[in-house]
C-alpha cells in the first residue's frame, strides 16, 4: 500500500506535497515522486532508496522549476514491480501530459496492458498501476475532459484503488477517485487537497471530507464537485477532526515510538474517560446498537490484524470469563475464507488502529452480509470501518504514527475489557459491586503504566546485556500468551531478530527442541494463579542452557531462582496485566532496534495500514 497526496491552486506546492509525503511515510517507503503540473507542461521527479526516499525526493526537488500551483505525490510500499526509481510513481501515459498515482492494485492489470499495447500505448514501468495512465490518455484522445476520462477507466478497472489524476491540458484540476483504499479531500479558501489521510494535510486544509468507494471527485482551486461511477453527483461526508498538528510531530521526543510509548497513560486515560454513569451503568455514547441486543448476543467473534489481533486475544478471556459468552478470535485475513457461521445472535467486532486495514473492512463486510451486527473498535473517528459498522466504540488513544503499535494496543485492550463489563452488567453475570470494583481497577492501570515508564533505563540495560542474541522464545499462560504474543511481534518488526510468541504450557510439544545456549526466553510471569506453572516452565528452558528474562511483579522474589534478568512491574488485576506487562517488552524491542542501527519508526518491508489484501 502506499500514500498519496494532490494540491491545487497553492502557492506552495511543492513544499506541501514533500511534507504531506513526509508524513504518509508510516503507509511505505520504498520509493517516492512527485508531479508538477501548468499548461502544456508536466514536470516529475522519482527516488527510490528504501526508508529515506523522501528525503532523497526532497534533496531531488531542489531543482524543480517555481511557479507550478498544482502537483501529486507519492511514497510506494511496492507489491506489483520492484522497488526502483522506474517503478516509482506519478507514472505517465505516452504523452507524458498526464501523471497519476494510485494506491491499491489493479487486479486486471496484465490484460488491460494487453489490450492497450495492441492499440500501441507503449509502457514504461512493471507495475500494476501504469494502465490508468494509458486508460486516462485513450479516453482524453476520445475528446473526453478528465473526469469523464477518469469515469470510463474505472468502468473496466478490478481490485483496489485510490487515485489521483492530473493533466498539462487541463491544468489547475485534479481528478480521484476511490475503491476501498482510504482517500480524503480537504478544503481551504483558494486551495483543494486531497491524501490518504488526514494527518498529511493537517495543517493546510481546514475542512476534510471522506471519499467513499466507487465516487470521483473533480478537485479545482475554488472547490471540489464528486460523482458516483454512473455519474450522478454525490455528496461527500464531513469528517470529524478531534486532533491537531502537535499529535501528528514527534513533540521533543526522538522518534514518534517513544512519544507513542510514554503516552500510553494517557490512551488509557482518554479512553475510560465519562464511560459511566452517576447509577454505575457502563455506557459508551458512539456505541449506537441496543442494549436489548447487547443482552441477547450468543456468540462474539473478533476479526483483527498484527497488534490489533493480539489485544482481541486479550479481550476474548474477559468476554468469557466476565460476560460468560463464548468467543473466537479471527484473523482478520483468514475469516471471510473460510465459509465463517453467522447465527441470530453472533456479534462481529472489527478491532482496528486505523480502521483501514483492508482484511479487517473485508472480513466485517463478509460479517455484515451473512446477517451479524458488526461494533468497529478503531482509534480514527470517521474511519471507513468506523463508518461501515452497526456501531463504534473509538479507543481515543491520539493519533499513533510510528509502524509498530504500542498505545493502540493498551487502548483497545482497555476498550474491549470495557465493553465485557458493560456485558458482564446487562446479562447480570458479575455482581454490581464486582463490576463497581474491576471499573475502578481498570481506571487505575494508567498510572501502573506510568509507573513501568520510570524503569526504561533499567529495560534498556537488559537489551544491552542481550545484545549478542538472535533467537528469543515469549512465553506466558492465560492473558500473558497473548501479552508474550505480541511482546514478540514487538521485537521482531523492529530489530528484525528472531522472536516467536509461545503459550507456556506448549513449549514442550516442538519449541523446547530449538532450545540450547545462546538462546533467549522472556517470560511473561506475573499472574499469581498461573505462577508454579512458568515457573516450572522456566527451569525445563534453563535445564537446557537457554538464557531467561522474566517480566515479574515487584513482591515476586521467587523468579530470581530462575530469571536470569527480571523486568519488574506492578501488580495488577490479572486481566488488566497486558496493559502493564506490555510495557517492558515494547521499551525491551525498542532498546535492542536502536542498538542494532534499526530505523525504529519505519521498520523495513512494513507499513502501518495495510491496505492490500
Ligand atoms: C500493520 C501494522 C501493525 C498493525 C496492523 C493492524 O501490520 O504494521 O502495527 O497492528 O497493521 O493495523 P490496524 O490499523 O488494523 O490495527
Amino acid at each position: 500500500m502506499c500514500g498519496i497526496i494532490g494540491v491545487v491552486g497553492s502557492s506552495d506546492t511543492l513544499a506541501t506535497l514533500l511534507q504531506g509525503l513526509q508524513r504518509l511515510e508510516y503507509r511505505g517507503y520504498d520509493s517516492a515522486g512527485v508531479a508538477l503540473v501548468r499548461p502544456g507542461q508536466t514536470w516529475r521527479a522519482r527516488t527510490a532508496v528504501g526508508t529515506e526516499s523522501v528525503a532523497a525526493l526532497r534533496a531531488e526537488c531542489a531543482s524543480a522549476p517555481s511557479g507550478f500551483r498544482s502537483g501529486i505525490g507519492h511514497t510506494r510500499w511496492a507489491t506489483h514491480g520492484a522497488p526502483e526509481a522506474v517503478n516509482a510513481h506519478p507514472l505517465l501515459d505516452c504523452s507524458g501530459n498526464i501523471a497519476i498515482i494510485h494506491n491499491g492494485i489493479i487486479e486486471n492489470h496484465a490484460e488491460l496492458q494487453e489490450q492497450l499495447e495492441a492499440k500501441g500505448h507503449v509502457f514504461t514501468s512493471v507495475t500494476d498501476s501504469e494502465v490508468l495512465a494509458h486508460l486516462i490518455e485513450d479516453s482524453r484522445i476520445q475528446g473526453l475532459e478528465l473526469m469523464e476520462a477518469v469515469r470510463a477507466s474505472l468502468l473496466v478497472v478490478r481490485g483496489a484503488f485510490a487515485i489521483a489524476a492530473m493533466d498539462a491540458n487541463e491544468p489547475d484540476v485534479i481528478v480521484a477517485a476511490r475503491r476501498i483504499s482510504p482517500l480524503v479531500v480537504g478544503t481551504a479558501p483558494g486551495v483543494t487537497y486531497l491524501a490518504s489521510d488526514v494527518p498529511a494535510i493537517l495543517d493546510r486544509a481546514t475542512a476534510f471530507y471522506a471519499v467513499n468507494d466507487d465516487e470521483i471527485v473533480r478537485l479545482r482551486p475554488e472547490g471540489f464537485r464528486a460523482i458516483d461511477l454512473e455519474g450522478s453527483p454525490v455528496r461527500l461526508h464531513q469528517l470529524s477532526i478531534d486532533w491537531d498538528l502537535e499529535t501528528a510531530e514527534k513533540g521533543g521526543y526522538d522518534d514518534f515510538m517513544t512519544k507513542e510509548i510514554n503516552e500510553q497513560p494517557d490512551a488509557l486515560r482518554s479512553t475510560l474517560m465519562d464511560r459511566r454513569h452517576k447509577d454505575g451503568t457502563i455506557t459508551f455514547d458512539e456505541l449506537r446498537i441496543g442494549d436489548d441486543e447487547l443482552r441477547d448476543v450468543k456468540r462474539v467473534v473478533l476479526v483483527a490484524a498484527g497488534t490489533s489481533h493480539n489485544a482481541a486475544q486479550v479481550a476474548k478471556y474477559a468476554l468469557e470469563r466476565w460476560a460468560r459468552i463464548s468467543v473466537e478470535v479471527d484473523i482478520s485475513s483468514e475469516y471471510r475464507y473460510r465459509d465463517p457461521i453467522v447465527e441470530i445472535g453472533t456479534l462481529v467486532i472489527g478491532v482496528s488502529q486505523s480502521g483501514e486495514t483492508i482484511d479487517t473492512i473485508m472480513a466485517t463486510r463478509e460479517a455484515q452480509y451473512r446477517g451479524a451486527h458488526v461494533i468497529a473498535v478503531s482509534n480514527i473517528v470517521d474511519s471507513s470501518l468506523a463508518r461501515e459498522a452497526d456501531a463504534v466504540i473509538y479507543t481515543r488513544a491520539g493519533l499513533e504514527v510510528s509502524v509498530a503499535s504500542t498505545k493502540a494496543f493498551v487502548a483497545q485492550v482497555a476498550a474491549l475489557e470495557l465493553l465485557a463489563l458493560r456485558l458482564a452488567q446487562l446479562r447480570s453475570t458479575l455482581s454490581p459491586s464486582d463490576i463497581d470494583a474491576l471499573f475502578l481497577g481498570l481506571n487505575a492501570v494508567g498510572s501502573q503504566v506510568a509507573t513501568v515508564l520510570e524503569r526504561r533505563d533499567r529495560f534498556e540495560a537488559v537489551a544491552h546485556e542481550l545484545k549478542g542474541a538472535r533467537d528469543f522464545f515469549f512465553i506466558g499462560r492465560h492473558v500473558g500468551f497473548p501479552t508474550a504474543l505480541e511482546g514478540a511481534l514487538k521485537l521482531k518488526e523492529l530489530s528484525y531478530l528472531h522472536a516467536e510468541g509461545y503459550p507456556a504450557g506448549e513449549l514442550k510439544h516442538g519449541p523446547l527442541a530449538l532450545i540450547e545456549p545462546g538462546v533467549v526466553v522472556v517470560a511473561v510471569a506475573t499472574d499469581p494463579a498461573m505462577h508454579e506453572k512458568i515457573l516450572s516452565n522456566l527451569a525445563e528452558v534453563k535445564a537446557r542452557g537457554a538464557t531467561v528474562v522474566a517480566v515479574a511483579t515487584d513482591d515476586d522474589e521467587s523468579i530470581a531462582a530462575v530469571a536470569d534478568y527480571v523486568l519488574r512491574v506492578p501488580a495488577t488485576e490479572q486481566m488488566f496485566t497486558p496493559m502493564v506487562d506490555i510495557v517492558p517488552l515494547q521499551i525491551f524491542a525498542y532498546a535492542m532496534a536502536r542498538i542494532l542501527g534499526r530505523n525504529v519508526d519505519r521498520p523495513r518491508n512494513l507499513a502501518k495500514t495495510v491496505t492490500v489484501e
